[in-house]
């Protein structure tokens, strides 16, 4: 090849990597993005290709340099330049005050100043080392003083740019901010996990530092972490050029430092404010407490920081601790209180649960007297002993867990708690098997079991038998009156007006409940059924795909498994749910009292639908539909609804303010539609 034509490729390559930068940026930093998905794509491969064509050409922060191939095989332990210290807390207005006159005590002839206040994002600190305006070292807090080098991970994070922004950049820049794992990532890391049979990461924050420490970065790079900056750090010295070139560039307060990180192409929370007293500080504080619900990233509080760097240099550092800033903490999700006894619950397939009975304490707003031990494996590594000091901890939409035991409180003499070797419920031995993290009870006539069994049979995506609540179903399994949920179809008021609480009234209510119930759809009856893995989402598929019970009772597993989006794990729990003499037994009796087993004419127009077969995702805001609406457009035209993107999703249905979802189908090359596509598609 001529030297011309070099150098037009090497131009070429240049071109599409600022366009592929540019786009990248508005997707991840900006949240606007601005380049339709197919380009995005068509210009990353032609990229790719005059890569792999033309090595000499790529350069360490091309866009294709995100993932690496090879996992590492450990981490490095660096030591930080400066350390990374962590923040005092204060947990009321007049803790801030208190903080606000020590650091006064120390700079008496101060006058009236700002403060920054920014959100404190409940993630894991990095520290990110640029040279010349390239990325060339991420790493982790650690203790402080040193942390792990994850730079290979920390390339994978979008919202770090690879290169800084601008054309004149400082010899070293240190940058540092919080890591985190959005709430619906997170969400999805532990589905995924549940699925493979794997503890679920408690919070956020440990899945983000177990994601952070993955040797894999392919792994990293699905996981979909992101990045909010909030220091920047000039060695000294070094940049002399840069401040110089750069005097505007160069902060002097955290207001403008903030400012600049987001010139140089980070992504800084927007939510961040100028305090001119604590007074705003205070207001800044009481607005988050509620707005930090709707966020989609947990916060813990608020940081509070001098704004003026000369200040903050007065003022300095104490052994742990800058004494120009302050963690203003909102109410603890992690409190002690003394462990009362454990229960074991029987769910409704037979998975013993162990529950802390706590003395009852607040947590996050709430009072709570109960937490989860998870299983027999937890229970074990936390050693638990009746009377012991444990913590417990909520965070976001998570139930209260016991965290940790602080065993040196523990009373003399405690007894050790263990997993029972017998159902609490029934007395037949337990099982637990060596490969799996539960305790089950495998009595089908348990009565714990028969009981969730019919209280998943009436719930609305089931059955929809409404009023059979909890107490009821209780009563009726205990004094023998239902055994199987067939059993409820010959319920007469006769048999239920006599029920502690009952009467007339809402007997004949009930029975009138259970009748209607027998109108419920094929697919409602099927994930009423309670079969592992057949969620309402695989029961309308199977419904769809095979019209009647008969047809899918005589399916193979293989013959199941065929059916787009069922994988061979639910293939094998439906196809051996229905070799069970008592499942085939109960099938005959809900034929006999007339439930619905096999597709309506209607249904059956449906599944040959135009979208019959596909499976949709929906996000954002649709200019004209609203979630519910667009969901029923599907279905009516045979087509099925998820919530999450996977492998298995035929099409997004994006709108504006679009999220993660929409990274994550881009990624997996699925298929994006809007409402009109959408509309198009069907008609
Ligand atoms: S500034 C020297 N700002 O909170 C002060 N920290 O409890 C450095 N954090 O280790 C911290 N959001 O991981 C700062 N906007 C924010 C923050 C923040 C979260 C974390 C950070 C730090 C910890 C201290």
């Amino acid at each position: 090849m001529g030297q011309s034509a070099e150098q037009s490729t090497a131009a070429r390559v240049q071109t599409l990597r600022s366009q592929l930068q540019a786009a990248s940026y508005a997707y991840y930093v900006l949240d606007a993005p601005d380049l339709p998905d197919e380009v995005y794509d068509r210009l990353y491969r032609e990229l790719q290709d005059l890569e792999a064509a033309h090595p000499e050409l790529v350069t360490p922060d091309s866009p294709t340099q995100r993932v690496g191939e090879r996992p590492a095989a450990q981490f490095t332990s660096v030591r930080h330049n400066i350390p990374l210290y962590s923040l005092e807390n204060a947990f009321d207005l007049a803790e801030f005050r208190a903080w606000e006159e020590r650091w006064r005590r120390q700079a008496p002839d101060v006058g009236a100043v700002d403060y920054v206040a920014e959100l404190k994002i409940d993630g894991n600190a990095l520290a990110l080392t640029y040279e010349n305006g390239l990325l060339v070292r991420g790493v982790t807090r650690g203790d402080g003083v040193a942390g792990e080098e994850i730079t290979q991970n920390v390339r994978t994070i979008r919202s770090i740019p690879l290169r800084l922004n601008t054309d004149t950049p400082p010899a070293v820049v240190e940058v540092r901010g919080e890591a985190f794992l959005a709430l619906d990532v997170f969400e999805q890391i532990n589905a995924e996990r549940a699925e493979r049979g794997e503890a679920p990461f408690a919070n956020p924050r440990n899945a983000a530092a177990g994601t952070l420490r993955q040797l894999d970065s392919r792994i990293v790079a699905a996981r979909k972490l992101d990045f909010f900056a909030y220091t920047v750090h000039f060695h000294e010295g070094e940049n002399s050029k840069f401040k110089i070139q750069n005097s505007k560039l160069s902060p002097s307060t955290q207001w403008a430092a903030l400012q600049l990180l987001q010139s140089l192409g980070f992504r800084v929370n927007p939510n961040r404010q100028l305090c001119r007293s604590a007074a705003d500080v205070q207001a800044y504080y009481d607005e988050w407490a509620t707005r930090r619900a709707r966020l989609s990233y947990l916060t813990d509080g608020v940081v509070v920081k001098l704004n003026d760097f000369a200040l903050q240099q007065q003022l300095g550092f104490t052994q742990k601790f800058p004494r120009w800033a302050v963690a203003l903490k909102y109410p603890a999700e992690e409190v002690p209180t003394i462990l009362e006894n454990v229960s074991f619950q029987v769910g409704r397939t037979g998975a013993v649960t162990p529950v802390a009975e706590l003395h009852p304490v607040q947590l996050a707003g709430t009072t709570v007297a109960r937490a989860t031990l998870h299983n027999a494996d937890r229970l074990a590594e936390l050693d638990i002993h009746q009377g012991d000091t444990v913590i417990v901890r909520k965070a976001g939409e998570i139930i209260p867990e016991v965290v940790r035991v602080l065993a040196e409180l523990r009373p003399d003499h405690a007894t050790k708690i263990a997993m029972p070797t017998h159902c609490p419920q029934c007395g037949s031995p337990l099982v637990k098997p060596e490969d799996e993290a539960v305790t089950r009870c495998i009595n089908s006539s348990c009565p714990a079991i028969v009981q969730g069994a019919i209280i998943h049979w009436t719930r609305r995506d089931a059955l929809d038998i409404e009023g059979l609540g909890e107490k009821w179903v209780k009563q009726l399994v205990e004094q023998g009156l239902v055994q199987s949920v067939a059993d409820l179809y010959g319920l007469s008021e006769q048999v239920l007006e006599p029920l502690d609480r009952m009467g007339q009234r809402l007997a004949q209510k009930l029975v009138g409940a259970i009748a209607a119930s027998k109108a419920r759809p094929w697919a409602a009856v099927l994930y009423g059924l309670g079969i592992r893995h057949v969620g309402t989402v695989n029961a309308k598929t199977l419904a769809q795909h095979f019209l009647t019970v008969e047809a899918l009772a005589a399916a193979s597993p293989e013959r199941i498994e065929t059916v787009h989006t069922i994988g061979p794990e639910i293939a094998q729990a439906v196809a051996q749910w229905f070799q069970v003499p008592a499942n085939q037994t109960l099938i005959d009796r809900l034929r006999q009292a007339g439930l619905q087993l096999a597709a309506t004419p209607e249904e059956q127009a449906q599944a040959a639908g135009p979208l019959a077969g596909k499976t949709f995702v929906l996000t954002g805001t649709l200019p004209t539909l609203t979630r519910p609406e667009a969901t029923e457009l599907i279905e009516a035209a045979g087509g099925k609804v998820t919530s999450s993107v996977s492998k298995a999703t035929d099409y997004l249905v994006a709108g504006e303010k679009a999220g993660s979802k929409l990274t994550k189908a881009e990624s997996l090359g699925i298929a994006i539609l809007s409402e009109t596509d959408l509309r198009a598609l069907i008609a």
